[in-house]
Parts: C-alpha cells; structure tokens; sequence
C-alpha cells in the first residue's frame, strides 16, 4: 500500500463510485490503517453499504475494510498485511482507575478499557482461533488490573487451562486468592470455595473484588466446576466477583448456559468462519473471522462495538507488579493440608446418587470462616444437598477439623463416613 497507505487509492475509487467524499486524516494503527472521511450525509448511506467494504478492499488490495460511522465521520479501516503490523507495547498504555482496566487501543490510538464493575458487563468472554491472542490477552488484562489496584482491593483466581503455560508468570502475585490452578480437580475445588465466597458476601457484604480468570474452559471446567462457575456468573455482579473465560469455541457444549447471556462483554480474536463470528458475539455481521489474529480483536460491550489491539505484556511488566513470596510461611496454608478420598456410603439405601467426590478448599493466606481452623476454609460434597449421608460427612469433618489442624501438617488424611483417620 505505498501511496500514504492507499489514500489515493482510496479517493479515486470512491469518485469512481459517485461518493463525494474526502480523505481527511490517515490514522495508522497497529494492524490497521484508517482514513478519516468527511462526507455530505446524503452520501453516507451508500458509503457504509457492505458491498462498498468488498469494493474497497478489492481497490486497495486489503484483507479486509469496515466501514464505521463515527461522530459525523466516516472511518474507513484497511486491514494491514501481517509483515506491515507492529504491537501495541503495554508500557504505553496508562493505568486505569478503579475497575475501568486498560487492555489495548482502538484504531484510531484511543485506549480502549474493560470495566467489570460496570453493570453491563460484570463478566466477559474472550474467544478466538489458536494464535487469536487469547492468552495474551488474559495476561494483558491481569497485569494491566493488577499494577492499578493494590492486593487489598482486588483478588484474583487464575485458572489456567493450559497446566500453567499461560499463568506461570503470575504465580507469586500478592493478588492471588490462591496458587494458580492448573488441574481440572483443583479447579472444582477453587470455584466451590469462590461459590462460598458468594454466600458470605450475600450474609456479611464485601469491600474486596474477586476477579475469577480462567484460560481454556475447556480443559480445565467440566461438570460441577462449570456449574460453579454458572452460579458465579449468574450471582457475582452484586457481590463485587467477576469471571473472564477464554474458550477457542463460543458453543454450549463447551461453555453451557454461559455461551447465551452471563458473559455479557466479548473479546473476540480471530475465529474459523461467519457462524463462529456470530456465535462468539452475539450478533451476525461484525466478520471476526476476517480479523488478522494476533491480538487484533473486537470489543463488545455496553452497547459499543470497538476493534481493538490488545497491548503485548513483556516480562519486566509483570515483574514490576505487587510480589508475594510463595514459599513463606503464610502461604504453606495454600497448599492442600487434608486429601480427603472419595466416602464410602454408609449404607446402600442411603447412597448418594450424585459423583461422591468430596472436596476441600484450602484457607489461603489468612481468614478462615469456620472457626479458628487454620488449613481448612470449606467442605464440600458433591452429594445431593439434600442427602444426610453428604451432610453427615462434612459434619463429621468439621466437628474434627480442629484436631487435624493441630495433627495433620503435612500428612495424607483420608475421609470415610465414619470421620476422618490419618493414613
Ligand atoms: N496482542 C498481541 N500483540 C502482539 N502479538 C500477539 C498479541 N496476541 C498474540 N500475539 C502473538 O500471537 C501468539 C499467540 O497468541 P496467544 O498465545 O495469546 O494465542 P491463543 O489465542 O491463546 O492461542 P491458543 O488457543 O493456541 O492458546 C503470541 O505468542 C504472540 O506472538
Ligand atoms: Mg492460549
């Protein structure tokens, strides 16, 4: 595109097309290059006609144009090839205030922010193709939040469908609720605490957030830990939790009742086609699957509709937020103090006819809600809340909670219906 990125171009086929038109500003962005048109409005209808975007592109060689109307302008944006496409680094992105969370900039160079306490968007979805930017953008979003909030403002639960790769960076976080999850069980585990943490927030209130991230649902959610995090989503607004999920696929089968409506704000990278677009924002035309990837995403929120590059977090960002040392003694409790094996029932009359996994959530860092019980926060069955054999159980283990505080450092603890014994 040598003419001052296609201008030239630009303007004659337009002429060429009976718009009159003019090429006020080029704005070059990151992966995008955007003419600023001023235009009569008798001629704007024909202007953002879809097949003029199709003309465009064919004139100028792009991938891909949009045409958007903005505040009386008309903004032609012009997709440029990957070698022409350079990052937004997020050192140039200024801190935000309160929730308001910088993620990256619009084509035009404006800062585009994500703000969960927001009513209408409490909770997002960030979806795309491998190589979209998904990940990338879940790091930008925690390091963009985490450098603007201090750890007694804000927790966060990092859940990372892929075993670590994504959140290793942010394993000694000072915001961590608790250690970055990388396993399907301690992820049931981590959502029934935070679905707890639901109810104490509805019986006591709160004066700290709790932002729930998790990278690749699919890997890392199935079955009950979804459920918990359907309740979150559906629940969190008021009570000051907020999720953000990452999925390749915005379908039900991965994401359940979240793929409708409770994840209101979308991020959307690069996808496989038009449905898949469609799909993952929630309406037809926006044409995600003509994005150039790596980064360059649509925003869905409030209303709006933003395409967006997502800022590129580099190491010394991360390194430069909020530390905690992860191997003193406060954080010994994050690890898991009790191993609780699956119960044996009791009786079979009396069998639970759910999963018969029973979980504990680890105390992290300080507080502990049930009593002065240091390691142990909750209890949970996956029973049918309504069967006395699970209700007998976490009674059993609570009522002997205290005495494997003391007793139980560093041992293995198994959990049979008649209580609890030391392995
Ligand atoms: N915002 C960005 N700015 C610059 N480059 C980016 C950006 N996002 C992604 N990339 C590039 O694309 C690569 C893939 O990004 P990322 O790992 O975030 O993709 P993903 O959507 O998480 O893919 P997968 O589904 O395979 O996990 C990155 O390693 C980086 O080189
Ligand atoms: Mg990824």
């Amino acid at each position: 595109m040598p003419d001052a990125w296609g201008a030239v171009r630009l303007a004659r086929e337009l002429a060429r097309a009976g718009v009159r038109a003019r090429v006020t500003r080029v704005i070059r962005g990151s992966a995008t290059v955007t003419h600023v048109l001023a235009c009569p409005s008798a001629d704007v209808a024909q202007l953002l006609a879809p097949a003029m975007a199709v003309r465009l592109a064919h004139a100028l060689s792009a991938s891909d144009v949009r045409l958007a109307h903005d505040r009386g302008r008309v903004l032609v944006q012009v997709t440029l090839p990957g070698a022409a496409r350079r990052p937004v680094p997020f050192a140039s992105l200024p801190a935000g205030q309160g929730m308001a969370t910088p993620i990256g900039r619009d084509t035009l160079g404006r800062v585009v922010t994500l703000d969960l306490s927001d009513n209408a968007t409490p909770h997002a979805l960030v979806c795309g193709t491998t190589g979209a930017g998904k990940s990338v953008a879940l790091t930008t979003y925690i390091t963009s939040l985490a450098r603007q909030t201090a750890p007694d403002a804000l927790r966060l639960l990092l859940l990372d469908g892929k075993g670590g790769e994504t959140f290793a960076p942010f394993s000694s976080l000072a915001h961590l609720a608790r250690p970055v999850v990388t396993d399907a069980r301690d992820a049931t585990a981590a959502l029934a605490w935070a679905c707890d943490e639901l109810a104490r927030r509805a019986a006591r209130g709160w004066h700290q957030r709790l932002v729930v991230v998790v990278d690749e649902v699919r890997y890392i959610l199935a079955g009950a830990a979804l459920a918990h995090l359907e309740q979150m989503t559906a629940q969190g607004r008021s009570l000051g939790i907020s999720c953000v999920v990452s999925t390749q696929y915005a379908s039900a089968d991965v994401l359940g009742r979240l793929a409708k409506a409770d994840l209101p704000a979308r991020l959307v990278g690069l996808v496989d086609n038009a449905q898949a677009s469609q799909l993952a924002l929630g309406i037809a035309g926006l044409d995600a699957h003509k994005l150039s990837g790596h980064g360059d995403m649509i925003f869905r929120g409030g209303g709006a509709v933003t395409r967006v590059q997502v800022a590129l977090t580099a190491p010394a960002n991360v390194a430069g937020l909020a530390q905690r040392d992860i191997t003193a003694g406060e954080w010994a409790t994050c690890k898991p103090a009790l191993q609780v094996a699956e119960p044996a029932p009791v009786h079979p009359s009396q069998a639970p006819r759910e999963p018969q996994a029973v979980d504990v959530a680890w105390a992290v860092g300080q507080g502990h809600e049930r009593g002065a019980v240091p390691g142990i926060l909750a209890i949970r069955t996956h029973c049918r809340s309504s069967d006395g054999y699970a209700r007998r159980v976490r009674d059993a283990a609570l009522s002997q909670a205290s005495h494997l505080s003391r007793a139980s450092q560093g041992r293995t603890v198994q959990a049979w219906a008649g209580g609890l014994a030391f392995e």
